[in-house]
């Protein structure tokens, strides 16, 4: 179609299918996609002196986020940056170690609080802003580009434990022992984080992911909330000042408690993680909202039937409505590349092998 002899520019499958519309092919993309798993992801990181200096230098975040585009084909880019930009930018100490992951200067007290800086907040984020709009000058029309950050829940329990844990006891301590005090630190990181996802739509993403990846931990009025009420007011506020992006949320393992996040935050796409069975996501889930996932990881290790077979399953049980097809869980850098490409042959020609 044309217009006055200018191209109309096209809405991405990604995007049509955020807003409702069930795809006869799903859209694919993969959590984590841009990573370790890939050599030239590999060659760029090596290059680039530290992890964080790499999500800062707008044109090597570029570079790696468009990796996997080029390889694969998939139908969206995510901005390549971390979770953990958000407690750096708040002038918290974190650095990423070779082997151990994040390690942060951990407080779990009013003092380490008062110590956090918001003023400068999202200039100390520009390098971001402008990877947004170098990506999005490389990206074809049809592929869209997602923005995301950290529920705040999530990168609590960074910045208060330290480093990742099996179990968040440092932040799920604090917030026993002083309701209040936590609070402070979930409420502040409400306001930056929905500053900062409303920033990277203005410099160009069109839909926006909030990660809550340690949402499974809690019990369930802890859920309410410190991972419901923190995640519903994001989205209400992203929505305030754009109403027609859409949000994908993806509160992982919270099993029985998926649907109350589904109803209480008003996502509009719901990233399922590997443990939610087919039939809950199809008949709880999609009636309400798109949905998004959630292939084993393992699974794309493993590749061969095992890929074959649960592929063809999710694509049976939820192809029916409004769908994107993801892993449960990012990526994990033993991935085969192969069995990446061959994944998205499945899921683009309808499973069979
Ligand atoms: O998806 C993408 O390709 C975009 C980039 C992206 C990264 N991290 C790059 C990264 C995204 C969306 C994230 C999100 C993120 N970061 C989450 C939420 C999603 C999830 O997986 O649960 C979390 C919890 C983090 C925090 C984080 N960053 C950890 C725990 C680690 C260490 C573990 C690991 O995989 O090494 C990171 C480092 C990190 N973030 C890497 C990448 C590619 C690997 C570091 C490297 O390349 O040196």
């Amino acid at each position: 179609m044309h217009n006055g002899g200018r191209a109309v520019k096209k809405t991405p499958l990604l995007v049509k299918v955020l807003n409702g519309e069930t795809a006869s092919t799903p859209p694919i993309w993969l959590m984590r996609q841009a990573g370790r798993y890939l050599e030239e992801y590999r060659k760029v990181r090596a290059g680039a002196g530290s992890f964080l200096q790499l999500c800062y230098t707008p044109k090597l975040a570029a570079e790696v986020t468009l990796q996997p585009i080029r390889r694969f084909g998939f139908d969206a880019a995510i901005l390549f940056s971390d979770i953990l930009v958000v407690p750096d930018a708040l002038g918290q100490e974190v650095a990423f170690r070779e082997g151990e992951g994040p390690v942060l200067a951990a407080f779990d007290d009013e003092a380490g609080l008062a110590r956090l800086d918001r003023n400068g907040f999202l200039e100390r984020l520009a390098p971001v802003f402008e990877a947004i709009g170098l990506i999005r000058g490389e990206l074809g029309d049809d592929t869209a580009l997602i923005g995301f950050c950290g529920a705040p829940w999530t990168v609590a329990t960074y910045m208060v434990g330290g480093r990742g844990s099996p179990d968040q006891a440092a932040a799920r301590l604090w917030a026993y022992r002083d309701r209040q005090g936590f609070a402070r630190l979930i409420e502040l990181l409400v306001e930056v984080s929905a500053d900062y996802l409303c920033a990277q739509i203005e410099a160009g993403v069109q839909t926006v992911q909030i990660f809550d990846s340690w949402a499974g931990n809690l019990p369930d009025r802890e859920f309410r909330q410190w991972c419901i009420e923190p995640n519903k007011e994001i989205v209400r506020r992203v929505k305030l000042a754009h109403p027609d992006v859409p949000v994908i949320g993806f509160p992982r393992a919270a099993g029985p408690l998926y649907k109350a996040y589904l109803t209480e935050t008003r996502v509009d796409c719901i990233g399922c993680d590997t443990s939610l069975p087919l039939a809950f996501i199809r008949d709880e889930l999609q009636p309400m909202a798109a949905v998004q996932g959630n292939l084993d990881p393992l699974a794309l290790i493993a590749g061969g039937a095992a890929l074959e077979d649960r592929v063809g399953e999710i694509l049976q049980a939820l192809q029916g409505g409004p769908f994107i097809f993801n892993l449960g869980h990012g990526i994990v850098p033993q991935t085969p590349p192969d069995n990446v490409a061959r994944l998205v042959e499945l899921v683009r020609g309808g499973g069979k092998g």
